[in-house]
């Protein structure tokens, strides 16, 4: 049986709309998830929530228990994984108010805990990570915002960094040559803990603002925050879509 999970990233503090009919509170053998985990109803369907970063948006990219999020939400039954992230762009085609769905990673954060197996490792445990997100999740997303023309670019690689700090403009250079499309600070390690546990995972991303160095001027958060608002507004309309379709 299919269910479904929402990791919220910046500017998806919480789901509009989501009858909430249960708070789950998980302590897990890796420590306290970002917050409680929200169950509730969407369009007829039991959806289970999670902000990343907290519900006041208070824990920075490089603190967030990936491994107590990731482990609860299978604690929890969930099978399927959309994360939702705010992203600088990269590519070209990736301009600010973009969505873009990944289908490849390059991992640049150093000092988070990688793996739920790190203290108790055998050969099994070497997942095979070819492919980070999961095709069929990425094929139902893209056509849910068919369905409500949104236009949504069909993959580009993510570069996962350290942060909290934005990147150097020698930094995306960088990454560009790397062949990296877009760049965000919370897409590792959640995406091979998911793949550890089995759960298929996706990532809905929304571009807010240029990649350092690529545009007139630094990066403002006020930019940001202005693209945030219209831009959340429209995943929110895929993923209804999305639910719906299911
Ligand atoms: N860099 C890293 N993470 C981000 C950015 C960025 O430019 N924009 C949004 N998240």
């Amino acid at each position: 049986m299919t269910q479904l999970a929402i990791i919220g990233g910046t500017g998806l503090s919480a789901l509009n709309g989501l009858n909430i009919v249960e708070q789950h509170k998980i302590s897990t053998p890796f420590g306290l998830p970002s917050s409680d985990i929200l169950e509730g109803e969407l369009h007829g369907k039991t959806v289970l929530f999670l902000p990343r970063h907290g519900p006041k948006h208070t824990i920075p990219p490089h603190k967030i228990n990936y491994r107590a999020n990731i482990w609860a939400l299978h604690h929890l039954g969930v099978s399927h994984i959309i994360a939702v992230a705010a992203v600088g762009g990269i590519r070209q085609d990736l301009a600010p108010s973009s969505f873009v769905l990944p289908d490849q990673i390059i991992d640049y954060t150093y000092g988070r805990e990688q793996s739920f197996y790190s203290d108790d490792f055998c050969a099994e445990n070497h997942i095979d990570f070819s492919y980070p997100y999961d095709e069929r999740l990425r094929k139902d997303l893209l056509q849910a915002a068919l369905n409500q023309q949104i236009t949504i670019v069909d993959g580009g690689t993510y570069g996962a960094t350290q942060g909290p700090r934005l990147e150097s403009a020698a930094e995306i250079k960088r990454m560009a040559q790397d062949g990296c499309a877009m760049v965000g600070m919370t897409g590792m390690p959640e995406a091979a803990l998911a793949r550890e546990l089995n759960i298929a995972y996706a990532s809905c991303a929304l571009v807010v603002n240029w990649a350092a160095g690529l545009s007139d001027g630094l990066i403002t958060m006020t930019q940001i925050e202005q693209t945030l608002v219209g831009g959340m507004s429209q995943v929110k309309q895929v993923l209804d879509e999305f639910i719906r379709m299911q």
